[in-house]
């Protein structure tokens, strides 16, 4: 074989193994019905990496403890985030799913990396603040809350971490704590990277600000098609009249057309936008129907899943067992590094 050849093979196979070694990881908090801005930025992107590498995908229980209450609320929120990672496309045979709870290691890992966590560090977290103005209790937890998603990214040696953009601190956190741990006991952990999705960073709620279930301005991924109209009907938008051409760049409308529509099709509401006689209404019906074909396969796999349960808890049991053979791995490591084994 040429020598060129030989080259080109070499490196082609190095790419491809480090692709396939990449290891992805993200969470959700089963603290409520799953909307438009949590699938665009988090699943939809976690999902897809399933196919580029080993992804690893859970449902941050012991997170929500930070919000929810009622154990009941939580058993049910939990239920339905595994129901909507499968229903939206999640493939067992490639990705791990599990339940956060189901892997109690995580909370030891916790403890070791909080007496490697500055004050200063967890202090400057915005989200600590944002969440007590809206009125959460400033708990423990509430405050040592990116320790615990350090745990999270650290145990699985994760390298990319698909999160929206409200997030990113979080991964910075977990990255100065690898940092922080690796410097003083050695090399034990990677270091992970946050991935956010231009296009999705923030999805706009029906007011134009943040989608968000604390602000109610989000439309549910699962909801009756009854609530999502109201909500598309209500999408705030400004007052310039049916027959006058309209900036589509300033419009929460087209912005969440654009979520879901191919290009041409977003081409052809743009060119709609900019000829006048397309009014508000038309663009909120368009957005309805194109959504609505999106997500139809999605809500019709997710009401299979409902009808078997046992299915979902052997997913959750096998994703469970994969994610705490790979946290032991770590866990060993780390209390050798440290003096605890
Ligand atoms: P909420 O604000 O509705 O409580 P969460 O905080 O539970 O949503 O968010 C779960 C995931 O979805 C996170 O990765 C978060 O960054 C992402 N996310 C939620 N809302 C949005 C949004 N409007 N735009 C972009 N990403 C979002
Ligand atoms: N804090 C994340 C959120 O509210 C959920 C989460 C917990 C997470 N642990 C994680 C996300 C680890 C990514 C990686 O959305």
């Amino acid at each position: 074989m040429p020598l060129i050849c030989i080259g080109i093979y070499a490196l082609m196979r190095d790419c491809f193994d480090t692709i396939k070694r990449m290891r992805v990881l993200s969470g959700i908090q089963p603290s409520g019905k799953l909307h438009w801005g949590n699938y665009f930025a988090m699943m939809r992107p976690a999902i897809a990496l399933q196919d580029r590498g080993e992804a690893f995908l859970f449902i941050a229980n012991y997170h929500a403890l930070t919000s929810v209450a009622d154990p009941d609320v939580l058993r049910e929120g939990t239920r339905d985030a595994a129901l909507d990672f499968l229903a939206c496309g999640l493939n067992p045979e490639k990705a791990v799913l599990f339940r956060q709870s189901d892997v109690p290691e995580v909370t030891e890992l916790t403890w070791i990396l909080s007496s490697v966590t500055p004050m200063g560090l967890l202090e400057r977290c915005h989200s600590y603040k944002d969440k007590i103005a809206m009125g959460l209790s400033p708990t423990h937890a509430l405050f040592s809350y990116p320790v615990l998603m350090t745990a999270d990214i650290l145990a699985y040696q994760s390298n990319i971490v698909p999160v929206g953009r409200d997030q990113k601190q979080h991964i910075e956190v977990a990255r100065d704590i690898a940092i922080k741990f690796n410097n003083r006991y050695g090399e034990t952990f990677a270091i992970p990277e946050p991935e956010i999705g231009k296009d999705v960073a923030v999805v706009p709620g029906i007011d134009g600000k943040k989608m968000s279930k604390s602000y109610d301005n989000h439309v549910e991924l699962f909801g009756s098609e009854k609530e999502i109209k109201k909500r598309v009907m209500r999408i705030v938008t400004d007052s310039t009249p049916m027959e006058e051409p309209k900036n589509p760049d300033t419009c929460n409308v087209f912005a969440l057309y654009k979520l879901f529509a191919s290009p041409e099709e977003i081409a052809q509401m743009r060119k709609q936008y900019e000829a006048g006689g397309y009014g508000y209404g038309d663009a909120k019906k368009d957005l309805l129907a194109k959504s609505s074909d999106v997500l139809r396969p999605f809500r019709e796999r997710r009401e299979e899943l409902v009808g078997q349960p046992d299915y979902v808890d052997s997913v959750l049991a096998a994703g469970a067992e994969r994610a705490r053979s790979e946290i032991e791995k770590t866990l060993t490591a780390v209390r050798r590094a440290i003096g605890l084994d």
